[in-house]
Protein backbone atom coordinates (compact mmCIF):
# COMPACT_ATOMS: atom_id res chain seq x y z
CA UNK A 1 0.00 0.00 0.00
CA UNK A 2 1.45 3.40 -0.43
CA UNK A 3 0.05 6.76 -0.07
CA UNK A 4 -0.10 9.35 -2.32
CA UNK A 5 -0.13 13.43 -2.27
CA UNK A 6 -2.66 14.88 -5.19
CA UNK A 7 -2.26 18.47 -5.85
CA UNK A 8 -5.23 19.85 -7.15
CA UNK A 9 -6.24 22.05 -9.95
CA UNK A 10 -8.47 25.18 -9.57
CA UNK A 11 -11.67 23.49 -9.02
CA UNK A 12 -10.58 21.15 -6.19
CA UNK A 13 -14.11 19.37 -5.65
CA UNK A 14 -14.00 18.27 -9.37
CA UNK A 15 -10.06 17.03 -9.15
CA UNK A 16 -11.42 15.16 -5.92
CA UNK A 17 -14.67 13.57 -7.41
CA UNK A 18 -12.33 12.19 -10.64
CA UNK A 19 -10.07 10.91 -8.00
CA UNK A 20 -12.37 8.75 -6.16
CA UNK A 21 -14.18 7.25 -9.58
CA UNK A 22 -11.04 6.31 -11.21
CA UNK A 23 -9.70 4.72 -7.79
CA UNK A 24 -12.61 3.38 -6.64
CA UNK A 25 -10.97 0.61 -4.59
CA UNK A 26 -8.68 3.62 -2.66
CA UNK A 27 -9.08 5.75 0.15
CA UNK A 28 -9.36 9.54 -1.11
CA UNK A 29 -9.54 12.02 1.46
CA UNK A 30 -9.43 15.76 1.62
CA UNK A 31 -5.22 16.33 2.87
CA UNK A 32 -5.13 20.27 3.38
CA UNK A 33 -6.66 23.13 1.63
CA UNK A 34 -4.92 22.38 -1.81
CA UNK A 35 -4.49 18.56 -2.03
CA UNK A 36 -5.70 15.47 -1.42
CA UNK A 37 -4.04 11.99 0.09
CA UNK A 38 -4.64 8.98 -1.24
CA UNK A 39 -3.82 5.34 -0.02
CA UNK A 40 -3.63 2.56 -2.76
CA UNK A 41 -2.26 -0.24 -4.07
CA UNK A 42 -1.91 1.19 -7.17
CA UNK A 43 1.58 2.49 -8.35
CA UNK A 44 1.26 5.79 -9.80
CA UNK A 45 3.69 7.21 -12.42
CA UNK A 46 4.06 9.67 -15.04
CA UNK A 47 1.96 7.46 -17.89
CA UNK A 48 -0.61 6.83 -15.39
CA UNK A 49 -1.07 10.53 -13.89
CA UNK A 50 -1.10 12.01 -17.83
CA UNK A 51 -4.73 10.53 -17.37
CA UNK A 52 -6.30 12.48 -15.20
CA UNK A 53 -7.49 16.17 -15.47
CA UNK A 54 -8.27 17.69 -12.16
CA UNK A 55 -4.65 17.17 -10.68
CA UNK A 56 -1.40 19.67 -10.72
CA UNK A 57 1.01 17.19 -9.67
CA UNK A 58 1.76 13.99 -7.77
CA UNK A 59 4.38 12.64 -4.99
CA UNK A 60 4.78 9.43 -3.45
CA UNK A 61 4.95 9.70 0.45
CA UNK A 62 8.13 8.78 1.81
CA UNK A 63 8.55 10.27 5.49
CA UNK A 64 6.74 12.53 7.40
CA UNK A 65 8.02 15.24 10.16
CA UNK A 66 6.91 17.81 12.26
CA UNK A 67 8.03 21.28 12.44
CA UNK A 68 11.30 19.89 14.94
CA UNK A 69 12.48 17.40 12.25
CA UNK A 70 11.68 18.72 9.38
CA UNK A 71 15.43 19.55 7.53
CA UNK A 72 16.69 16.09 9.09
CA UNK A 73 13.86 13.74 7.81
CA UNK A 74 13.96 15.49 4.01
CA UNK A 75 18.06 15.52 4.15
CA UNK A 76 17.68 11.54 4.73
CA UNK A 77 15.04 11.67 1.79
CA UNK A 78 17.57 13.39 -0.29
CA UNK A 79 20.63 11.41 0.74
CA UNK A 80 19.15 8.09 -0.88
CA UNK A 81 19.19 9.30 -4.38
CA UNK A 82 22.68 10.86 -4.13
CA UNK A 83 25.45 9.02 -6.40
CA UNK A 84 28.44 10.70 -6.14
CA UNK A 85 27.84 13.36 -8.18
CA UNK A 86 26.03 16.93 -7.66
CA UNK A 87 22.20 16.25 -6.52
CA UNK A 88 19.99 18.82 -8.41
CA UNK A 89 16.86 19.29 -6.40
CA UNK A 90 13.82 21.29 -6.35
CA UNK A 91 11.77 21.71 -3.36
CA UNK A 92 7.50 22.74 -3.00
CA UNK A 93 5.52 23.21 0.20
CA UNK A 94 1.58 23.35 0.26
CA UNK A 95 -0.77 24.17 2.61
CA UNK A 96 1.29 26.13 4.34
CA UNK A 97 3.28 29.50 3.44
CA UNK A 98 5.74 29.35 0.94
CA UNK A 99 7.80 31.84 2.52
CA UNK A 100 8.60 29.10 4.74
CA UNK A 101 10.92 27.66 1.67
CA UNK A 102 13.82 30.37 2.36
CA UNK A 103 14.54 28.69 5.61
CA UNK A 104 14.11 25.28 4.98
CA UNK A 105 15.81 25.55 1.77
CA UNK A 106 18.94 27.25 3.35
CA UNK A 107 18.72 24.73 6.22
CA UNK A 108 18.94 21.78 4.12
CA UNK A 109 21.78 23.02 2.14
CA UNK A 110 23.65 23.36 5.06
CA UNK A 111 22.58 19.98 6.78
CA UNK A 112 23.64 18.17 3.11
CA UNK A 113 27.45 20.25 2.98
CA UNK A 114 27.93 19.45 6.65
CA UNK A 115 27.22 15.27 5.38
CA UNK A 116 29.96 15.80 2.41
CA UNK A 117 27.05 15.95 -0.03
CA UNK A 118 27.52 18.10 -3.14
CA UNK A 119 23.93 19.51 -4.17
CA UNK A 120 21.65 22.19 -5.74
CA UNK A 121 18.69 23.60 -5.16
CA UNK A 122 16.70 24.80 -8.48
CA UNK A 123 13.86 27.02 -7.31
CA UNK A 124 13.91 30.41 -8.25
CA UNK A 125 13.55 33.20 -5.82
CA UNK A 126 12.63 30.45 -3.20
CA UNK A 127 9.75 30.33 -4.83
CA UNK A 128 7.96 26.08 -5.71
CA UNK A 129 8.36 24.40 -8.42
CA UNK A 130 6.97 24.99 -11.78
CA UNK A 131 6.18 22.38 -14.41
CA UNK A 132 8.83 23.94 -16.34
CA UNK A 133 11.61 23.49 -13.79
CA UNK A 134 10.27 19.72 -13.04
CA UNK A 135 11.20 19.01 -16.58
CA UNK A 136 14.11 19.82 -16.16
CA UNK A 137 15.57 18.07 -13.22
CA UNK A 138 13.19 14.55 -13.82
CA UNK A 139 16.41 13.62 -15.45
CA UNK A 140 18.99 14.09 -13.09
CA UNK A 141 17.55 15.02 -9.72
CA UNK A 142 14.46 14.96 -8.08
CA UNK A 143 11.54 17.24 -6.85
CA UNK A 144 10.02 16.92 -2.90
CA UNK A 145 7.08 18.26 -1.28
CA UNK A 146 6.15 18.72 1.75
CA UNK A 147 2.31 19.04 2.55
CA UNK A 148 1.43 20.30 5.58
CA UNK A 149 -1.92 18.23 7.34
CA UNK A 150 -3.80 18.27 10.49
CA UNK A 151 -1.36 15.77 11.99
CA UNK A 152 1.87 15.95 10.73
CA UNK A 153 3.89 17.70 7.24
CA UNK A 154 4.12 14.85 4.65
CA UNK A 155 7.55 14.59 2.92
CA UNK A 156 6.52 12.90 -0.95
CA UNK A 157 8.78 12.51 -3.83
CA UNK A 158 6.79 13.83 -6.95
CA UNK A 159 5.80 11.14 -9.73
CA UNK A 160 4.21 12.70 -11.99
CA UNK A 161 3.52 16.50 -12.65
CA UNK A 162 0.66 17.66 -15.39
CA UNK A 163 2.36 18.10 -18.90
CA UNK A 164 1.03 21.96 -19.57
CA UNK A 165 3.06 21.97 -22.97
CA UNK A 166 0.77 18.57 -24.16
CA UNK A 167 -2.36 20.07 -23.01
CA UNK A 168 -1.69 23.45 -24.98
CA UNK A 169 -0.67 21.37 -28.01
CA UNK A 170 -3.80 19.32 -28.51
CA UNK A 171 -5.71 22.51 -27.33
CA UNK A 172 -4.27 25.30 -29.84
CA UNK A 173 -2.31 23.16 -32.37
CA UNK A 174 -4.76 20.65 -33.81
CA UNK A 175 -5.85 21.27 -37.30
CA UNK A 176 -9.96 21.96 -36.88
CA UNK A 177 -10.51 24.56 -34.28
CA UNK A 178 -14.05 26.61 -33.72
CA UNK A 179 -14.30 29.33 -31.50
CA UNK A 180 -17.73 30.51 -32.25
CA UNK A 181 -19.10 26.82 -30.47
CA UNK A 182 -17.28 26.62 -27.74
CA UNK A 183 -14.19 23.69 -27.37
CA UNK A 184 -14.10 21.53 -24.14
CA UNK A 185 -10.29 22.45 -22.42
CA UNK A 186 -8.75 18.88 -22.98
CA UNK A 187 -8.11 18.33 -18.77
CA UNK A 188 -12.01 18.54 -17.85
CA UNK A 189 -12.43 16.27 -21.19
CA UNK A 190 -10.48 13.84 -19.05
CA UNK A 191 -12.44 14.34 -15.85
CA UNK A 192 -15.75 13.70 -17.37
CA UNK A 193 -14.61 10.08 -18.96
CA UNK A 194 -12.62 9.35 -15.87
CA UNK A 195 -15.93 10.69 -13.83
CA UNK A 196 -18.17 7.86 -16.07
CA UNK A 197 -16.23 5.09 -13.85
CA UNK A 198 -16.16 2.78 -16.60
CA UNK A 199 -13.03 1.62 -18.70
CA UNK A 200 -14.43 0.39 -21.71
CA UNK A 201 -16.06 2.32 -24.85
CA UNK A 202 -17.65 5.72 -24.18
CA UNK A 203 -19.88 7.80 -26.91
CA UNK A 204 -19.96 11.36 -27.02
CA UNK A 205 -23.13 12.60 -28.79
CA UNK A 206 -22.48 16.30 -29.20
CA UNK A 207 -18.66 15.57 -30.25
CA UNK A 208 -17.61 19.15 -32.39
CA UNK A 209 -13.94 19.09 -32.58
CA UNK A 210 -13.61 15.83 -31.02
CA UNK A 211 -12.07 17.31 -28.13
CA UNK A 212 -13.43 13.99 -25.67
CA UNK A 213 -13.11 11.60 -28.25
CA UNK A 214 -9.37 12.66 -28.49
CA UNK A 215 -8.45 12.77 -24.86
CA UNK A 216 -10.25 9.26 -24.80
CA UNK A 217 -8.15 7.61 -27.14
CA UNK A 218 -5.23 9.00 -25.60
CA UNK A 219 -6.25 7.16 -22.56
CA UNK A 220 -6.48 4.59 -24.55
CA UNK A 221 -10.25 3.79 -25.48
CA UNK A 222 -12.04 3.07 -28.10
CA UNK A 223 -14.08 6.21 -28.93
CA UNK A 224 -17.35 6.75 -30.62
CA UNK A 225 -18.46 10.16 -31.27
CA UNK A 226 -21.43 11.91 -33.23
CA UNK A 227 -22.46 15.44 -34.34
CA UNK A 228 -25.37 16.79 -36.05
CA UNK A 229 -23.25 19.15 -37.79
CA UNK A 230 -21.30 17.19 -40.87
CA UNK A 231 -18.58 20.16 -41.20
CA UNK A 232 -17.77 19.28 -37.27
CA UNK A 233 -17.22 15.90 -37.60
CA UNK A 234 -15.24 16.13 -40.73
CA UNK A 235 -13.25 18.42 -38.56
CA UNK A 236 -13.10 16.04 -35.35
CA UNK A 237 -11.78 13.35 -37.92
CA UNK A 238 -8.81 15.45 -39.05
CA UNK A 239 -7.81 16.71 -35.52
CA UNK A 240 -8.01 12.43 -34.46
CA UNK A 241 -6.25 11.74 -37.39
CA UNK A 242 -3.78 14.72 -36.35
CA UNK A 243 -3.37 12.77 -32.96
CA UNK A 244 -2.11 9.42 -34.59
CA UNK A 245 -3.54 6.87 -31.56
CA UNK A 246 -3.74 3.71 -32.24
CA UNK A 247 -7.26 3.30 -30.12
CA UNK A 248 -9.78 2.91 -32.61
CA UNK A 249 -12.51 6.01 -32.76
CA UNK A 250 -15.95 5.71 -34.94
CA UNK A 251 -16.78 9.07 -35.79
CA UNK A 252 -20.14 10.24 -38.20
CA UNK A 253 -22.63 12.37 -38.49
CA UNK A 254 -25.88 12.15 -36.06
CA UNK A 255 -28.69 13.86 -34.51
CA UNK A 256 -28.52 13.03 -30.80
CA UNK A 257 -32.16 13.17 -30.46
CA UNK A 258 -32.36 9.69 -32.60
CA UNK A 259 -31.94 6.14 -31.74
CA UNK A 260 -28.25 4.85 -31.76
CA UNK A 261 -27.11 1.41 -30.02
CA UNK A 262 -23.93 0.59 -30.19
CA UNK A 263 -21.22 -1.34 -27.57
CA UNK A 264 -20.41 1.99 -25.84
CA UNK A 265 -20.34 1.78 -21.98
CA UNK A 266 -21.20 4.94 -21.24
CA UNK A 267 -22.05 8.43 -22.45
CA UNK A 268 -19.88 11.37 -22.13
CA UNK A 269 -20.46 15.10 -23.26
CA UNK A 270 -20.11 18.65 -22.95
CA UNK A 271 -23.69 19.49 -24.76
CA UNK A 272 -24.73 22.65 -27.12
CA UNK A 273 -23.67 25.90 -24.73
CA UNK A 274 -26.34 28.04 -26.95
CA UNK A 275 -23.73 31.00 -27.13
CA UNK A 276 -19.83 31.56 -27.48
CA UNK A 277 -18.28 31.42 -23.81
CA UNK A 278 -17.35 35.32 -23.62
CA UNK A 279 -20.86 36.38 -25.25
CA UNK A 280 -23.02 38.12 -21.88
CA UNK A 281 -26.28 38.11 -23.02
CA UNK A 282 -29.58 39.85 -21.54
CA UNK A 283 -32.25 37.77 -19.94
CA UNK A 284 -34.74 37.90 -22.05
CA UNK A 285 -32.46 36.31 -24.96
CA UNK A 286 -31.29 34.14 -22.23
CA UNK A 287 -34.90 32.47 -22.07
CA UNK A 288 -35.14 31.89 -25.43
CA UNK A 289 -31.66 30.16 -25.30
CA UNK A 290 -32.57 28.06 -22.18
CA UNK A 291 -36.02 26.92 -23.46
CA UNK A 292 -34.35 25.73 -27.10
CA UNK A 293 -31.62 23.61 -24.86
CA UNK A 294 -33.98 22.57 -22.74
CA UNK A 295 -36.13 20.91 -25.63
CA UNK A 296 -33.02 19.61 -26.75
CA UNK A 297 -31.55 17.91 -23.95
CA UNK A 298 -34.92 16.66 -22.85
CA UNK A 299 -35.47 14.87 -26.59
CA UNK A 300 -32.22 13.36 -26.07
CA UNK A 301 -32.65 11.79 -22.60
CA UNK A 302 -36.17 10.90 -24.44
CA UNK A 303 -34.48 9.18 -27.11
CA UNK A 304 -31.93 7.48 -24.48
CA UNK A 305 -34.84 6.15 -22.35
CA UNK A 306 -37.05 5.06 -25.47
CA UNK A 307 -33.16 2.76 -26.52
CA UNK A 308 -33.17 1.30 -22.67
CA UNK A 309 -29.58 2.71 -21.92
CA UNK A 310 -28.66 2.10 -18.98
CA UNK A 311 -25.41 2.83 -18.33
CA UNK A 312 -23.70 6.24 -16.87
CA UNK A 313 -24.18 9.43 -18.26
CA UNK A 314 -22.05 12.03 -17.47
CA UNK A 315 -22.94 15.68 -18.89
CA UNK A 316 -21.62 18.90 -18.87
CA UNK A 317 -24.29 21.19 -19.09
CA UNK A 318 -24.22 24.89 -19.47
CA UNK A 319 -24.68 27.77 -17.11
CA UNK A 320 -25.24 31.10 -17.80
CA UNK A 321 -23.22 34.52 -15.61
CA UNK A 322 -25.11 37.44 -16.16
CA UNK A 323 -23.48 41.04 -15.77
CA UNK A 324 -24.41 41.71 -12.62
CA UNK A 325 -23.16 38.15 -11.61
CA UNK A 326 -26.12 36.43 -11.16
CA UNK A 327 -25.80 32.97 -12.48
CA UNK A 328 -28.74 31.40 -14.41
CA UNK A 329 -28.61 27.29 -14.69
CA UNK A 330 -30.20 24.33 -16.27
CA UNK A 331 -31.68 22.79 -12.79
CA UNK A 332 -35.87 22.76 -14.61
CA UNK A 333 -34.23 20.78 -16.94
CA UNK A 334 -32.69 18.75 -14.80
CA UNK A 335 -35.53 17.99 -12.99
CA UNK A 336 -37.49 17.12 -16.16
CA UNK A 337 -34.71 14.47 -16.75
CA UNK A 338 -35.69 13.52 -13.20
CA UNK A 339 -38.85 12.58 -14.28
CA UNK A 340 -37.99 10.42 -17.07
CA UNK A 341 -36.31 8.31 -14.38
CA UNK A 342 -32.57 9.25 -15.04
CA UNK A 343 -31.30 9.40 -11.21
CA UNK A 344 -28.58 12.29 -10.67
CA UNK A 345 -25.72 10.28 -8.73
CA UNK A 346 -23.56 12.04 -6.11
CA UNK A 347 -20.34 13.34 -7.67
CA UNK A 348 -18.90 14.11 -4.14
CA UNK A 349 -20.66 12.89 -1.09
CA UNK A 350 -23.95 14.91 -0.89
CA UNK A 351 -23.17 17.31 -4.10
CA UNK A 352 -24.83 15.84 -7.33
CA UNK A 353 -23.57 18.86 -9.40
CA UNK A 354 -20.00 20.50 -9.88
CA UNK A 355 -19.17 23.40 -11.82
CA UNK A 356 -16.36 24.27 -13.97
CA UNK A 357 -15.54 27.93 -15.08
CA UNK A 358 -12.63 30.30 -16.08
CA UNK A 359 -13.06 33.89 -14.70
CA UNK A 360 -14.99 36.34 -16.74
CA UNK A 361 -16.36 33.43 -18.58
CA UNK A 362 -20.47 34.14 -19.47
CA UNK A 363 -20.75 30.42 -19.88
CA UNK A 364 -20.09 27.87 -17.97
CA UNK A 365 -20.28 24.31 -17.76
CA UNK A 366 -22.18 22.25 -14.65
CA UNK A 367 -21.38 18.83 -14.59
CA UNK A 368 -23.57 15.72 -13.97
CA UNK A 369 -24.05 12.20 -13.67
CA UNK A 370 -27.27 10.34 -14.56
CA UNK A 371 -28.28 6.65 -14.79
CA UNK A 372 -31.53 4.97 -15.39
CA UNK A 373 -33.00 4.01 -11.68
C1 LIG B 1 -20.32 23.10 -27.42
S1 LIG B 1 -20.26 22.12 -28.84
C2 LIG B 1 -19.30 20.74 -28.34
C3 LIG B 1 -17.87 21.02 -28.47
C4 LIG B 1 -16.98 19.84 -28.24
N1 LIG B 1 -17.07 19.33 -26.90
C5 LIG B 1 -15.55 20.22 -28.58
O1 LIG B 1 -14.70 20.22 -27.68
O2 LIG B 1 -15.28 20.56 -29.71
C6 LIG B 1 -21.85 21.45 -28.97
C7 LIG B 1 -22.06 20.60 -30.20
O3 LIG B 1 -23.39 20.06 -30.16
C8 LIG B 1 -23.81 19.87 -31.49
N2 LIG B 1 -25.27 19.65 -31.54
C9 LIG B 1 -26.27 20.52 -31.32
N3 LIG B 1 -27.48 19.90 -31.44
C10 LIG B 1 -27.21 18.59 -31.72
C11 LIG B 1 -28.00 17.44 -31.92
N4 LIG B 1 -29.34 17.49 -31.92
N5 LIG B 1 -27.39 16.26 -32.16
C12 LIG B 1 -26.03 16.18 -32.20
N6 LIG B 1 -25.22 17.24 -32.03
C13 LIG B 1 -25.80 18.43 -31.78
C14 LIG B 1 -23.35 21.14 -32.17
O4 LIG B 1 -23.25 20.96 -33.59
C15 LIG B 1 -21.98 21.36 -31.52
O5 LIG B 1 -20.94 20.82 -32.30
Amino acid sequence: MSTYIFILGKHPDLSIAELKTRYPKADVRRGGDSFAVMESELEIDQAEFNRLGGSIKCAKVVGESDMGNQVDVLSDVLFSHYKDIKLEYGLSVYSFSEKQLRPILLKLKKKLQADGVKSRFINNDFKNISAAQYKSIKEKGIEIIVAKTNQAFLIGEVVGVQDIDAYSERDFDKPFRDMEMGMLPPKLAQILINLTGVSGKIWDPFCGSGTLVMEGLLMGRDMIGSDIDSDRVDGAKKNVEWLGQKAEAELFTHDATKPFKSDYEAIAFEGDLGIPHNQHINSDKLNQIISDLDDLYVKFFENLKNMEFGGPIVAGLPFFRLRNGDEVDMSKTVEKIESLGFKSTALLRDKYVLKYSRENQAVGRAIYRFQMS
